[in-house]
């Protein structure tokens, strides 16, 4: 055994604890919900969860994903081309692709496994892919794991004047693809959608979208950041999270037009070597869009909690950034800051996360609040008191 490599881990580690930029494990013993029991810590209020809909303990959600495990059993044990699907992938694509108004939808185990089996699947040397700065992790991987010989570059966060410029200058590529998120996950801002589709208009685009934070949030029916624009019919693809908003447990997909699915099933790599989505886990999906677009009251209470907690935390002297999705992060520098104020938020019982370097650039460390329509008044009003001690303790 190679102990002097391990040993180096070690002391990289103990280095990271050392810097207080170390990151701790925190064991849920109870659903995912408002309040949630934590390992050492009791319950606790979650304002850091996905959970934005509040559906990952929703009663039907729940039971239909037991309806899905005693109909089906676990698994196939094959990938799916094999014989490795059910009907209830089938349906749930469907209900995707009818929810989003796109032609078709696939589902992968994971929104990382959709954006990095989509990217390289899709692109050839002749095209240029062009990426946000902020672009989600899935998204510069999927990047980076496409042929060596497609072209790659970057435009600074919602920069449409380097957009523009690319594009411009990528002309004589065969195919120009546009990535962005529809919101940024550590911003919580929203892509600048209708520029971008302008854009892709005038120099003959194709836009990719991951709606993986917008999906359930924003839009008339929660069906996201398109919705919210009232550009459904110009975003060619999009992709999300089945592991947030939509049931919370895991899951990703694409959609778009049937070629384009269709090239995916016949190609794409995780869908090649890798099993399907768990049909306990379609089951809770399929049932989690379905009460999404069955119950307007949900959004409205998402709505009305991110806009009550922005408003008293302003009142309260914080600057959180601007935004109108449910992530309402508060910038305080450095990397050991975002986790002492983590850790003393769940202290007071408020869990909070803090995020450092690599996860944002070095200097803009932060906490990220997100909000739930499970959230009660009582539920914020007391991490709003957390958050005011928490000022007063650490002079933020
Ligand atoms: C924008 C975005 N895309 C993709 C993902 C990955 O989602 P999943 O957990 O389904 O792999 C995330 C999760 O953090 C995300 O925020």
């Amino acid at each position: 055994m190679r102990t002097t490599f391990f040993e180096q881990l070690e002391r990289n580690l103990k280095a990271a604890k050392a810097e207080g930029v170390y990151k701790e494990s925190l064991f849920l013993e109870s659903p995912m919900a408002p309040t949630a029991t934590i390992e050492g810590h009791g319950k606790v209020v979650i304002l850091s969860s996905n959970n934005y809909c509040g559906l990952a303990n929703h009663p039907e959600v729940v039971q239909a994903g037991i309806e899905g495990l005693q109909k089906y059993g676990a698994g196939t044990g094959s990938v799916r081309f094999i014989c490795g699907s059910f009907s209830i992938h089938k349906t749930l694509e469907a209900e995707i692709a009818d929810f989003l108004k796109k032609g078709s939808a696939l589902t992968y185990v994971s929104c990382w496994a959709a954006n990095t089996g989509l990217i390289p699947t899709i692109t050839t040397d002749k095209d240029i892919i062009i990426s946000d700065a902020l672009n989600h992790a899935s998204i510069i991987d999927g990047c980076k794991m496409a042929s060596k010989g497609v072209k790659k570059a970057v435009y600074a966060h919602s920069n449409m004047d380097e957009l523009r410029n690319l594009l411009r200058d990528s002309q004589s590529y065969e195919n120009r693809f546009i990535i962005t998120d529809g919101v940024f996950s550590m911003e919580g801002d929203i892509a600048r959608l209708p520029e971008i589709v302008a854009l892709a208009k005038e120099f003959d685009a194709i836009i990719i979208m991951d709606d993986s934070h917008s999906t359930g949030v924003l839009g008339k029916t929660g069906a996201g950041t398109a919705e919210h624009f009232g550009l459904e019919k110009e975003i060619d693809i999009v992709t999300g999270t089945l592991g947030k908003t939509l049931g919370g447990a895991a899951g990703g997909f694409v959609s778009g037009p049937k070629a384009l699915i269709d090239t995916l099933f016949q190609k794409s790599r995780p869908m090649l070597f890798s099993n399907a989505l768990p049909a306990t886990v379609a089951g809770s999906a399929l049932k989690a869009i379905q009460v999404l677009r069955r119950d307007p009251a949900i959004l409205t209470r998402l709505r009305a909690n991110t806009a009550y907690f922005r408003e008293e935390l302003l009142k309260m002297g914080y600057h959180p950034h601007p935004g109108e999705a449910a992530i309402i992060p508060i910038i305080l520098g450095e990397t050991a800051k975002a986790i002492a104020a983590s850790k003393k938020l769940l202290e007071k019982k408020v869990f909070v996360t803090g995020f450092g370097f690599p996860v944002v650039p070095e200097g803009s460390a932060r906490i990220r609040i997100q909000m739930s329509a499970a959230l009660s008044k009582e539920n914020l009003d007391f991490a709003l008191n957390a958050l005011r001690e928490l000022k007063g303790e650490m002079g933020l």
